[in-house]
């Protein structure tokens, strides 16, 4: 095997996504479009990966970090030009390069493996990625000979009507002998329709100089679907979802409607999880074995154990364990670490909380900035008070407390273990542990107030 290179075209400002955002930061399933592309390159054995940036080049930098070198192009020439900005990187070196579009998500890194057998295989100077659509309408058309071999591609936008009928199509992935490639772009012009400098010419220069170029058809469109505008990233998003949710389900896990299931896609869930209609896992979320979560469930960046039950809730960037019961209509905010056994019932609010081993808070409360220990019982209604306005504060519940319902904890406070908070209490001071505080108005019954109120009408 030769050295291999990549070339990832990622510096157009995507016109016609009619976007603030950068059109290959624009995500498909929760990951950004050219995050794909990256990750499917580094599954191939390749020595240097370099990306082309301009319109938003900080941003798509921040993105893949070090795992691409990067050249600017600070004018969007074209595909041609682009290519040309990795020259000091990558002109005369021996080897393979592949050229890939940051707007395919879709393609997969076996399809890139076998461009790359098949370009050595045939010992080509080039060989293009094509497809058959149905419609094809926008991309490059494969122009062959009476032979079948390939002439050149024609962009759309230059075609006659007689190419614009053939549904052969380049995907603008490539494999270019490396120095072929950079003295074939010193002769690409820009004579065309839009002025700019194709990298589809390179082709066609090569053919005319006698050499051996070549097509590799897959026969899978759908993978290598560009996306230019907002139907095609809809439609890239449909077929990832799918993509996705069929790996899990043949992992193991049950999704009751999976085309109304949106599962991002570096999340991982164990065997025998149910996932129900209308739910979004996203993120770095890892879901253990046996939950069942949804329907109309929101998770991003959780952890979650096994045998755990979310109904109808949110939960983002928290801890939460084994055989717990969350929902319906609870939400997690982050940093919550919630332990075993734990129930969050309807219309509770957690945030910067923790909950120990078999706790509750059952109904209508809000828990925030709180360190909740083992087998405490939190009352309907209760809440921590946290916030003065300026500053927040802790509210410490110790192990086994008792916390009646309707109360306040006026944080910073401290209830003690084993302690009980009577119900309708605004606790201002620290609890004994074992001890009882009743902090409300005593009760005053008026005999016969009625009929005192009746007798003076
Ligand atoms: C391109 C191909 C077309 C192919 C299609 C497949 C050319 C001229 N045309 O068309 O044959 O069928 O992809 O999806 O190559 N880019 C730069 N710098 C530039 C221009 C573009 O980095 O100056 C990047 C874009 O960010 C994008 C990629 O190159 O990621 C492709 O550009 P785009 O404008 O989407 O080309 P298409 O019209 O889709
Ligand atoms: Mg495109």
């Amino acid at each position: 095997m030769s050295n291999r290179y990549a070339i990832i075209l990622a510096a157009g400002q995507g016109t016609r996504m009619k976007s603030k955002l950068y059109k290959v930061l624009h995500p498909v399933c929760g990951k950004p479009m050219v995050q794909h592309v990256i990750d499917h390159v580094k599954s191939l054995n390749i020595n240097d990966i370099v990306t082309i940036v301009g319109h938003g080049a900080e941003k798509v930098k921040a993105q893949l970090g070090d795992s691409s070198m990067y050249a600017l192009q600070e004018e969007q020439l074209g595909t041609a030009h682009a290519v040309m900005q990795s020259k000091e990187m990558l002109a005369g070196k021996d080897g393979t390069t592949i050229v890939v579009c940051g707007d395919t998500p879709l393609i997969k890194g076996e399809t890139m493996e076998a461009l790359f057998r098949h370009h050595e295989e045939t010992s080509a100077k080039a060989t293009i990625l094509t497809a058959r659509a149905e419609d094809p309408t926008g991309y490059g058309r494969i122009i062959r000979n009476e032979q079948a071999l390939v002439e050149r591609i024609v962009e759309h936008k230059d075609a006659s009507e007689s190419e614009r009928e053939i549904n052969e199509i380049n995907t603008g992935t490539y494999c270019f002998d490396n120095k072929a490639l950079f003295e074939a772009l010193e002769n690409v012009g820009n004579d065309n329709v839009q002025g700019e400098y194709y990298l589809p010419d390179v082709i066609e220069i090569l053919k005319e100089q006698g050499e051996t170029v070549s097509a590799y058809v897959t026969d899978s469109f759908e993978e290598t679907l560009g996306v230019n505008d907002r139907v095609a990233l809809s439609e890239a998003e449909r077929i990832m979802r799918k993509r996705i949710n069929e790996t899990h389900m043949r992992n193991g896990v049950t999704l009751i409607d999976p085309a109304n299931t949106y599962i991002g896609s570096d999340v991982k869930i164990g065997s025998d999880t149910i996932v129900y209609p209308g739910t979004t896992l996203s993120g770095e979320t890892v879901i253990g074995s046996d939950c069942k979560i949804g329907p109309n469930t929101e998770i991003n960046n959780c952890e979650i154990g096994d045998q755990s039950v979310i109904r109808q809730s949110c939960a983002f960037d928290s801890k939460i364990g084994s055989e717990v019961n969350i929902g319906p209509f609870a939400h997690i905010r982050p940093q919550s670490e919630i332990h075993d056994e734990v129930k969050i019932g309807n219309f509770v609010e957690i945030k910067k909380a923790t909950f120990g081993k078999g706790s509750k808070a059952s109904h209508l409360s809000y828990i925030g900035d709180a360190e909740v220990g083992s087998d405490v019982n939190i009352g309907c209604g209760s809440i921590t008070v946290n916030y003065d306005g300026k500053n927040k504060f802790l509210t410490k519940i110790e192990d086994g407390a008792f916390i009646g319902c309707n109360s306040n904890l006026v944080a910073p406070v401290t209830v003690g273990k084993g302690a009980y908070v009577a119900a309708g209490s605004t606790i201002t001071e620290d609890v004994p542990g074992e001890g009882l505080a009743i902090a409300r108005a005593r009760q005053v019954n008026k005999e016969d107030y009625v009929g005192k109120l009746n007798s003076k009408k």
